[in-house]
């Protein structure tokens, strides 16, 4: 399609000579947010974001998302520490970084009273473009969300999915090439935040447009994200892909019990057996279940029938044995002690809207 060519050509000449093999579209160093009061609410976040990247930063509510993004889109100021989205200072070039981005808050900034259409035209007005170039652009971000054929629908007949999509197309009208989405499928049913993941997807694979998205929500990260970084309280625990944080468990766990009549020598003799198995990472009891035990190894699957074998030459029995790939609950756990809550309560949602502004514009 001619429109999405018009984002893929789009560059920043001065730039591009020296770009490595990666470019940098956003980084951070040693950013800091201490706000009246007293609460650190960003404790030294360094990271980079490269072209062409989905990148999530996952964590609890109050972890500080927010407050980063703000911050990288020139909403608030920093208490210390540097920032860059494509390649501009957020505090020195404010203009040149508000151009270069877009950002699509927590909150729906869409009028219901108006079509999708006009919603972006007059998004569209706030930009110094000629009626023939806004138009393009109207019909551009139709696209790119799958609205086309709803555009001249009042924006109060489309489901939630929809007015999410018409919101992320309302940041895209001035084709930025960095997009910032704030928890964009907060409160969607699961249905829809799968729709709206692969428009995500879309962005960046038709569009070419580094994104740097903030959930708390953990398949939400898995799915869409290329790199990860865990935040809480402020910080950023670690930074890896999805697969890599998985891995860093240290493999599978195989989760079992040693049937009901194995005695205390028994087990003690077959748990031994199956520390001397090269395949077998580590075993840990689990909690106070005298019988249960997990195992950690490199490959579950290929692992489980030598499991079987080892215990099976001593003539000991389990009773129930279960496979378990190790989730990213399990390293959101491992890395800051806590579990992730996947819902918000009301009083936190309250004050996530008072803190959230409109789209920006430039
Ligand atoms: N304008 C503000 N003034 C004072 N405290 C704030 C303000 N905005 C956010 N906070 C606090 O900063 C912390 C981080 O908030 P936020 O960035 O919104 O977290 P998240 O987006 O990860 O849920 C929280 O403790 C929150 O209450
Ligand atoms: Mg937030």
């Amino acid at each position: 399609m001619e429109s999405k060519g018009e984002y893929l050509s789009r560059r920043e000449p001065a730039q591009e000579q020296t770009a490595p093999a990666r470019r940098e579209m956003i980084r951070t160093e040693n950013l800091v947010k201490v706000f009246p009061g007293g609460n650190r609410a960003v404790d030294g976040l360094t990271f980079s974001v490269y072209e062409g990247e989905i990148f999530g930063f996952l964590g609890p509510n109050g972890a500080g998302k927010s407050t980063t993004i703000m911050i990288l889109t020139t909403l608030l100021a920093a208490t210390e520490g540097r920032a860059f989205v494509s390649g501009y200072n957020v505090s020195r070039d404010r203009e040149q970084v508000r151009l270069h981005l877009g950002y699509v808050s927590q909150v729906l900034a869409v009028d219901d009273a108006l079509s999708g259409e006009e919603n972006l035209w007059l998004q569209a007005g706030f930009y110094n473009l000629s009626r023939q170039e806004r138009k393009k652009r109207v019909d551009e971000v139709l696209e790119l969300v799958g609205l086309q054929q709803r555009r001249k629908d009042l924006v109060e007949t489309y489901s939630g999915g929809m007015r999410k999509r018409l919101d992320i197309a309302a940041g895209l009208i001035h084709r930025p090439r960095v997009l910032f989405l704030d928890e964009p499928t907060l409160g969607l049913d699961i249905q829809t935040r799968r729709e709206i993941w692969s428009y995500i997807r879309r962005l960046r694979e038709e569009a070419g447009m580094t994104i740097l998205l903030t959930t708390h929500y953990m398949e939400e990260a898995d799915q869409i994200c290329e790199r990860i970084g865990i935040i809480d309280h402020g910080r950023l625990m670690v930074v890896d892909t999805p697969a890599n944080l998985k891995k860093s468990l240290g493999g599978d766990l195989i989760f079992f019990d040693f049937a009901a009549a194995t005695g205390e020598e028994q087990r003690e003799r077959a748990l031994q057996r199956l520390r001397e198995q090269p395949f077998i990472q580590k075993i840990s009891p689990r909690g106070s279940e005298a019988h249960g035990f997990v195992a950690v190894t490199a490959d579950g699957e290929a692992d489980l029938p030598r499991f079987f074998a080892a215990l099976a030459e001593i003539n000991v029995k389990v009773s129930r044995v279960t496979l378990k790939v190790p989730s990213l609950d399990d390293v959101f756990l491992a890395f800051t002690g806590s579990e992730l809550r996947e819902e918000h309560g009301d009083k936190e949602k309250h004050m996530q809207e008072r803190f959230t502004m409109r789209r920006l514009r430039t």
